[in-house]
C-alpha cells in the first residue's frame, strides 16, 4: 500500500476507505496490525482513514465497532443496518472533531430527501437503548465464542467445508468440491445445483441466511440464545451432510 500511495502521489489521495472486517466479500478478518498499519500510513501522508462499518458496526463483531478490536480511530465512520436494527432505513456518518469543525464554518453541499428523518432517528435511539440495556454487544462477543467453536466443528466433520471464519456473530462457511484443490462448490459470481439445493434446504428447515456463490453466512440476530444458535447449527449440519456427497476427494 505504501508503494501504491507513493506511485499515485500522497497529495492526490484524499481518503482511504476500508471495511475493517470485510462483510459480503467473505467476512475477512484482518490480522492484528493491519488496521493499525493503515492508520499509521494515513497519518504519515495526511490521508483520511474512512471506516465503512455499515455491516460490521453496532455489535456485530462483538464490539461496538469492528475498529475497536484493534483500538484504531478512523477519521470518518459510516453506519447503517444495525443502527436501527434495520426496522427503519437510516444511515449515519461519524466525524472526528477536526473534520466536524471544518463543516461548522463551511457548508456541506449535500442533502437527502429524508435526511435526519425523525422516525428513523427515534428507531435508532430505541435500538441503542435496547443494545445497552440488554448488553447485546457483550452477548454477541460471548455467543460469538460459541459460534466460533460450532463453525470449527463443522470444518472438522464436513469435507465440503473449505474454510470457516468469524468474529463475534459475523461468520461465514466456504464450500469446496475438493479440499485438495479447494475448487469452490460454485464459481465466482455464479451458482451451482448444490448451492441452490443447500439454500432450499435451509429455507425449508426455517433457517434464513445469506447464501452467495460458494458460501453462506452465519450472522444471527444479536439477541440469539445459545439454544437457538445450536438449533441453527444443527440445521446447517444436516444441510452439509447432503452437500458432502458432491465432494470428490480429500
Ligand atoms: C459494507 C457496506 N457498506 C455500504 C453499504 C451500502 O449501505 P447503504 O445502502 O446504507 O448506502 C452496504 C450495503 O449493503 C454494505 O454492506
Amino acid at each position: 500500500l505504501e508503494e501504491i500511495v507513493q506511485l499515485e502521489g500522497p497529495q492526490t489521495i484524499a481518503g482511504l476507505i476500508v471495511e475493517p472486517v470485510t462483510g459480503t466479500n467473505g467476512v475477512l478478518v484482518p490480522p492484528d496490525g493491519y488496521l493499525q498499519g493503515l492508520r499509521a500510513l494515513c497519518d504519515k501522508h495526511g490521508i483520511l482513514l474512512i471506516a465503512d462499518e455499515v455491516m460490521s458496526g453496532f455489535g456485530r463483531t462483538g464490539a461496538w465497532f469492528a475498529v475497536d478490536h484493534w483500538q484504531v480511530v478512523p477519521d470518518i465512520l459510516t453506519m447503517a443496518k444495525g443502527l436501527t436494527s434495520a426496522y427503519v432505513q437510516l444511515g449515519a456518518v461519524g466525524l472526528r472533531q477536526k473534520i466536524a469543525d471544518h463543516f461548522s464554518a463551511v457548508p456541506f453541499p449535500g442533502g437527502l430527501t429524508y435526511g435526519s428523518h425523525p422516525v428513523a432517528c427515534a428507531a435508532a435511539l430505541a435500538t441503542l437503548a435496547v443494545m445497552e440495556d440488554d448488553r447485546l454487544v457483550d452477548h454477541a462477543r460471548e455467543t460469538g465464542a460459541l459460534m466460533a467453536s460450532l463453525l470449527a466443528d463443522l470444518a472438522t466433520r464436513h469435507p465440503s467445508v473449505g474454510a470457516v471464519r468469524s468474529i463475534g456473530l459475523f461468520g461465514i462457511v466456504e464450500l469446496v468440491r475438493s479440499r485438495e484443490t479447494l475448487e469452490p462448490l460454485a464459481p465466482f459470481n455464479g451458482g451451482s445445483p448444490e448451492m441452490t439445493a443447500l439454500g432450499k434446504f435451509f429455507r425449508e428447515e426455517g433457517l434464513y441466511t445469506f447464501v452467495r456463490w460458494n458460501y453462506f453466512f452465519t450472522n444471527p440476530p444479536l439477541t440469539i440464545t445459545e439454544t437457538e444458535l445450536r438449533e441453527g447449527f444443527a440445521i446447517i449440519d444436516r444441510g452439509l451432510a447432503i452437500v458432502d456427497a458432491s465432494v470428490t476427494s480429500g
